[in-house]
Parts: structure tokens; C-alpha cells; sequence
């Protein structure tokens, strides 16, 4: 059995002396793939992303990387060229095809499909290949290649015509945009992308609403039906509740939950969200609501701290690097208006820290998760998981998420800052025993689905096509 993606489960750093450290990556696609374990017949290929990994590709024989370093997996890490990784990355697949899907194009970033757009997509259809080619390579006869996301869109075509024996699935880990948004995109490049994964023997989604969008832009560009070789899945990913449960009571969590507590003061509730620093995630929004909420309830000044955690990302794009900035400055204006000697109304942290992210989860009162689209959101599912007295969660309706936590949420429009604003002063006013029962259910809901399960779920849909 394979498994491809872009990022893989591990990344290399060169340190000063010029040696390589190796780092588990993070997020719900390397958390839900984990589960492919270090069964010996399984390679895991994904790209090398920087010069670390390029280092250790070239130190490693034929590619795959020493088991020690990757918890014991099989993984084959490509060095696809520099250039032609960039294009495909940067430019097509998150400038691109990201803003595509989370319909994040709004003047003034406007889609641009001219001379250079053709060049990126010319690699995008390199890095595709190179992917197909590593696959075809190593698998076996009949085996079953598990193919991720919107960066390898094409290789299920491309591997489809190198090696017919193989059983080839396809997942989506974001939202699919609706045809009349599609099909901004150049006709000829929504035909292929479209062809692309339908060249899989089953193209996946994470809610029934994105399959549904895939499946009416396959109508609208490529005219009535689905291929009968293709079959359409769903397969929703839950929270991994005893690895997130064990792993929030490490002595690394306890410590940084006093120093954050230090940064709160006592006795204030807190409003936590915890994201990538991500156009689609509308943490600005967020800050803004929060901002009308001190505004509107003059009550909840001083009582109350916004602890966001924007994690770096994409930071080669300078929309996301604007955006960071935006995040900075918003929060820095909202403590000089409202801040007083002893209250800081938002704690913003920019550095990545896991276990300061556990600490935050355990102590929230409220879970701020608001994105404008979002394939599901693992947050929204792992807050009410950690969090110790229970909490409340303010969830958009635009997140995956949302089709199994609605009910239990306050859920919001992610464009209306007032109603968020509304949203998170309910969430906050909601009594301890109400919320805390809320929060059970929350929790239940959220982890019916762990990540072993998606992906052995994936892996039985894709049994042998009949000879
Ligand atoms: C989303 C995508 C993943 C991606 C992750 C982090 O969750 O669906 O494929 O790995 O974002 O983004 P990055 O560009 O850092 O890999």
C-alpha cells in the first residue's frame, strides 16, 4: 500500500554545525495518514520541501529515509527540482488552487491566469509526474496507492496510465468550490484537473457538501456523469482522543499552562483559537468580533483575555506574510485601546509550540473557530476533547466541522462580525453546568471518527476492482 502527499510525516533542519535534525510534521492530513503505521509493505511519498530535506534525500539511499527518524514508516522523499517544486507549490497549488476552493479571491487579489500562470502550471504537471513515476516505481502488483490533496490533483490520471493493475484513491482535505466559482479557472485547466482525479478509482471528500460541489463541477465542465471507473466517498476525520488526552498531561503542558495562566491573570475567562496564519481561517474577522464584543459588552473588560495563536505559514507568498502583519497589528490596537495596567485583552502567540497549544485548549472557556471555508477543522474538534472544565464552541458554518458539531455550537456566518461578536457573548455567558454538558457532547461528536479509522475506512473502499 502507498500513500502520497506533498508534506510528509517528518521534516529536516540544518543546524549550525551543519548537521540534520529531523521533526514529526504536524496537522490532520500527517495525523490522519499516520495511522498507515510501519507495516514493512507501505511506502509514504511525499516531496522534500527546503534545503534540510533536500540534504537529507541525498544522504539517504534511493530515497527512502532511515527508519529511526520516521517513527519507523517507509518514506520516500522526492527531490523534485527547487524551481519546479516552488511553481507547483507556491504557485499553483496554494495560490491557486487554495484560493479556488476556499473562494478566497476578493479585490485586490485577483486571480491572474497569464504567461506566467502557464509556466507554474507546466510544473505543476512536472511535480504531478514525478509523483506518478515514484509510485508506479514502487508499488506492487494490484496494490492500493492512497493519493492526498490538491497539490498531486493530476497524478491519479497520470499513475492510472502507468500501472492500470493499481487500485488508486484520491482525497481532498479541503472544501470543493461550488462550478460557478470553479470555473474561473482557464476551461482547459478545470477539465484536467477534474480528469485528473477522476483518473482514481475513487475520488474522497471529507463531507458530503465538498463531494457534492466535486461531483456538480464535473457536470458543469465536463457534461453529465461521473466516469463509471469512478466512485465518489465520504470520510469524515474525527479527533485521535487518547493520543490528544495523553498527550495534554505531559509535564511540557502543565508548565506552559502556568505560564499562560501568569499571561491571562487569575480568575478571567478566555476565548481560544488556535490556527495557521491562513487567509481562509479569518482570524482578522475573529479579532475584529472580539473587539466588538469589549465594545458592545463593556461588562466583559478585564474579565475576559482572547488568546490566539497564529502559527506561521506559506510565509514564500507575501499574502500570507501581509496577512500576519494585519493579524499583529489588529491585536496591538486592540490592546492599546482597551488594555489597563493589568489586563491585556488579546495574548498573541506566533511561534509554533504544540504543547503551548494543548495548554491553551485545556484552559479555554470558549473555542473560537470561524473559518470561511475550511474542509473540516481539527481545532473546533480537539478543544472540547482537551479542554478541563468543558468548553463552549463558537463554530462557522463554513467549516467541514460544522456538519457534526452544529447542533452542540453557536454557530456563525465567518463574514458577520457582529453576529460573531453576538455568538461569542452567549458562548461566554452560558452557565458552567450547561456548558460543560454541551462539551461532552462535543467531544463525543468529535472523535466518532479517529484518524485509524478514516484511513482504514479508505482502504477498504478501495477493494480489489472485479478482473
Ligand atoms: C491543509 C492542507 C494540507 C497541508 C496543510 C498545511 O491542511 O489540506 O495538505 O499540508 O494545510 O499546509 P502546508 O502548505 O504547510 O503543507
Amino acid at each position: 500500500m502507498l500513500v502520497a502527499s506533498n508534506r510528509g510525516p517528518v521534516s529536516y533542519q540544518v543546524g549550525e554545525d551543519g548537521s540534520l535534525h529531523a521533526r514529526r510534521g504536524g496537522g490532520g492530513l500527517v495525523s490522519g495518514l499516520s495511522a498507515i503505521g510501519s507495516d514493512a509493505d507501505s511506502v509514504w511519498v511525499c516531496a522534500a520541501l527546503g534545503d534540510g530535506d533536500r540534504a537529507a534525500v541525498r544522504r539517504a539511499a534511493g530515497g527512502l529515509l532511515p527508519a529511526e527518524e520516521t517513527g519507523g514508516q517507509r518514506v520516500r522523499m522526492l527531490d523534485i527540482d527547487a524551481t519546479v517544486h516552488a511553481e507547483a507549490y507556491n504557485g499553483i497549488a496554494n495560490s491557486v488552487l487554495w484560493f479556488v476552493h476556499h473562494m478566497l479571491y476578493q479585490t485586490p487579489l485577483e486571480p491572474v491566469f497569464d504567461a506566467g500562470f502557464r509556466r507554474q502550471w507546466a510544473s505543476y504537471e512536472a511535480y504531478n509526474r514525478a509523483f506518478a513515476e515514484a509510485l508506479a516505481e514502487e508499488a506492487a502488483e494490484g496494490a492500493a496507492v492512497l493519493i492526498q490533496d490538491y497539490h498531486l490533483a493530476l497524478a491519479p490520471r497520470m499513475l492510472r496510465q502507468l500501472r492500470p493493475d493499481l487500485r488508486i484513491g484520491h482525497f481532498s482535505h479541503t472544501p470543493w468550490a461550488p462550478p460557478d466559482y470553479f470555473r474561473l479557472l482557464p476551461d482547459d485547466i478545470a477539465a484536467e484537473l477534474l480528469s485528473g482525479i477522476l483518473g482514481a478509482d475513487r475520488a474522497a471528500f471529507l463531507t458530503r457538501r465538498w463531494a457534492d460541489a466535486f461531483t456538480d463541477c464535473c457536470h458543469a465542465v465536463l457534461g453529465p456523469g461521473i466516469p463509471a471507473g469512478t466512485r465518489i466517498g465520504v470520510h469524515g476525520l474525527g479527533a485521535d482522543a487518547d493520543f490528544l488526552r495523553q498527550r495534554a498531561h505531559q509535564p511540557d503542558v502543565d508548565e506552559r499552562m502556568a505560564a499562560l495562566r501568569a499571561e491571562i491573570g487569575a480568575g478571567r475567562k478566555t476565548i481560544v483559537r488556535v490556527d495557521r496564519t491562513e487567509l481562509s481561517k479569518n482570524i482578522v474577522r475573529g479579532l475584529l468580533a472580539y473587539e466588538q464584543l469589549l465594545e458592545d459588552h463593556p461588562e466583559w473588560r478585564e474579565k475576559v483575555v482572547h488568546v490566539a495563536f497564529a502559527y506561521p505559514s506559506r510565509q514564500d507568498l507575501s499574502v500570507y506574510r501581509e496577512y500576519t502583519a494585519e493579524v499583529r497589528r489588529i491585536a496591538d490596537e486592540i490592546n492599546e485601546r482597551y488594555g489597563t495596567a493589568g489586563w491585556t485583552p488579546v495574548v498573541l502567540h506566533v511561534k509554533d509550540d504544540f504543547a503551548r497549544s494543548l495548554a491553551a485548549y485545556r484552559l479555554a472557556d470558549v473555542a473560537l473557530v470561524n473559518p470561511i471555508r475550511d474542509g473540516m477543522n481539527l481545532v473546533a474538534k480537539e478543544v472540547p476533547v482537551v479542554s478541563d472544565e468543558g468548553c463552549a464552541l463558537v463554530l462557522s458554518r463554513e467549516a467541514g466541522a460544522y456538519e457534526e458539531l452544529g447542533e452542540d455550537a453557536f454557530v456563525v456566518n465567518p463574514y458577520d462580525i457582529a453576529g460573531t461578536a453576538r455568538a461569542l457573548h452567549e458562548a461566554l455567558a452560558l452557565p458552567a453546568d450547561a456548558r460543560a454538558e454541551r462539551s461532552k457532547r462535543l467531544a463525543a461528536a468529535a472523535t466518532a471518527l479517529p484518524p485509524a479509522r478514516w484511513f482504514l475506512d479508505q482502504l477498504a473502499a478501495l477493494d480489489p476492482r472485479p478482473s
